[in-house]
């Protein structure tokens, strides 16, 4: 039998309110910023991820689902949403309209990473980006937004690490002084970071293995080697956040693991953290429009992980939403019951109110069909059998109340839709 590919999942039904919580909470609070909804492409020219995510990326080096289509294009499944939002953007001259562009997403992504919890290949994110401006105030409004969205979920305990990487100014410089500090230690690197150290070495100061930690631990701070636009920049971030409440560590080893940043990095985390856990991510990336053929176009943003949000969400033991379950069930029971059912049209009737029903199938005994409606979770079902057909009655039953009661079939709908009004009022 065929299983869901590695690194999917089926999200079945009952775990369908924690991804609707969290779905809904995203589109709340990105309208409460006034942040507006995009949906691009789930592929794109293999190009733009190459150029935009960053040839040295672990994306890009061995995580992308890439393909030669039958028209010989080359085409990648999105492994990010940041360089097709700013595609779309330059495409449609977003830059026509007041700045900054506040957009967000929600998509699928697509990476070949190695599978484990809150780890997938195919996963789904929340991503928000704000185009054009490079003021520090839109950092702190995307990482507040993040904050208050991951509070609202009922997430608790969180922390934020932040960190600044400076722009093409500064960096050259900080690169050197990497370069003077590991230089010596090449022996005691791994083999990532002494290529690391030729194509990318801001990223010796994520590495996860024991051997590279001390060396990494005492690597000098970005923080300390910034420009001084970037340094009044990070200062000013800093300030905006306290301002709201909230107190970010600064991490001198946050880097991230695309090439596009420029100063602000972040990473939200939940309480118990691993390697994995992080909840979301972001950070500034000026030069990306550049990159992409546009002109200069400062640009800000995160994503989080919905599946990493669930997973927090049931770690916590986070009550979410239930979905509403069906409201009535027509139940009949015998085949002049069935031909009764029908030709009432009890279900369509409902369905015209507005009230969600579902009608009996096959031949089944009366414990079958309440057994179903129980299982089913319906408040009402609606009992027709060879007495109810010669008495021209229904019997209605209240699932929450064992008890039917005999009403004619017109009552039946009117004390469901009556019903099913009050309880949603209640709501
Ligand atoms: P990222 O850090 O690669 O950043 O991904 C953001 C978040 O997506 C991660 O923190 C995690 O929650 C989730 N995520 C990443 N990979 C997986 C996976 N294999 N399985 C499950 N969840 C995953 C970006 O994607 C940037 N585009 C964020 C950004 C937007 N920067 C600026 N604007």
């Amino acid at each position: 039998m065929y299983q869901a590919p590695r690194g999917t999942q089926d999200i079945l039904p009952e775990d369908i309110p924690y991804y609707l919580h969290v779905e809904e909470a995203a589109r709340k609070f990105a309208a409460l910023y006034g942040y507006q909804e995009v949906r691009t492409p789930t592929f794109e020219d293999s190009g733009l991820f190459r150029k935009g995510t960053g040839e040295t990326t672990d994306i890009v080096e061995k995580e992308m689902y890439s393909f030669i289509d039958k028209g010989n294009s080359d085409l990648t499944l999105r492994p990010e949403a940041t360089p097709s939002v700013m595609r779309a953007y330059l495409q449609h001259g977003l830059h026509n309209q007041p700045q900054p562009v506040r957009l967000f997403e929600l998509l699928g992504c697509f990476r070949y990473d190695r599978p484990q919890a809150g780890r997938w290949r195919e996963f789904h994110q929340f991503d928000v980006e704000a185009i054009g401006e490079d003021d520090p105030l839109v950092d702190a409004e995307l990482i507040t937004l993040f904050w208050r969205f991951c509070e609202a979920l009922g997430l608790g305990e969180l922390s934020l690490e932040l960190n600044s990487i400076g722009d093409p100014l500064c960096r050259p410089l900080y690169l050197e002084a990497l370069r003077t500090h590991y230089s010596p230690h090449l022996e005691q690197l791994c083999r990532d970071c002494r290529r690391r150290l030729a194509t990318n070495p801001l990223r010796l100061l994520d590495c996860k293995i024991p051997t590279c930690q001390p060396i990494a631990d005492t690597a000098p701070a970005f923080t300390d080697h910034l420009c001084d636009a970037c340094s009044a920049h990070f200062a000013h971030l800093q300030a905006s956040l306290k301002a709201e409440g909230i107190v970010p560590s600064v991490n001198r080893r946050l880097v991230r693991g695309l090439d596009y940043y420029t100063r602000t990095v972040f990473e939200m985390y939940p309480p118990k953290v691993g390697q994995q856990a992080a909840l979301g991510g972001g950070g500034r990336y000026d030069g990306l429009a550049e990159l992409l053929g546009g002109r200069h176009t400062p640009a800000v943003g995160f994503a989080s992980g919905i599946e990493r949000l669930v997973l927090n969400l049931k770690e916590q033991g986070v009550e979410v939403p239930a979905s509403s379950p069906t409201v009535a069930y027509i139940a009949h029971v015998g085949e002049s019951a069935e031909a009764l059912a029908v030709a009432s049209n009890f279900v369509r009737q409902l369905h015209a109110r507005g009230i969600s029903a579902i009608r009996a199938v096959g031949q089944r005994s009366l414990r079958a069909r309440l057994r179903h409606a129980d299982a089913a979770g319906v408040h009402w079902t609606v009992l027709i059998g060879d007495q109810e057909v010669s008495a021209g009655t229904v019997s209605l039953r209240d699932m929450a109340q064992r008890e039917p009661v005999g009403v004619p079939a017109a009552q039946a709908i009117d004390l469901i839709v009556a019903a099913a009004r009050e309880h949603s009022d209640d709501r």
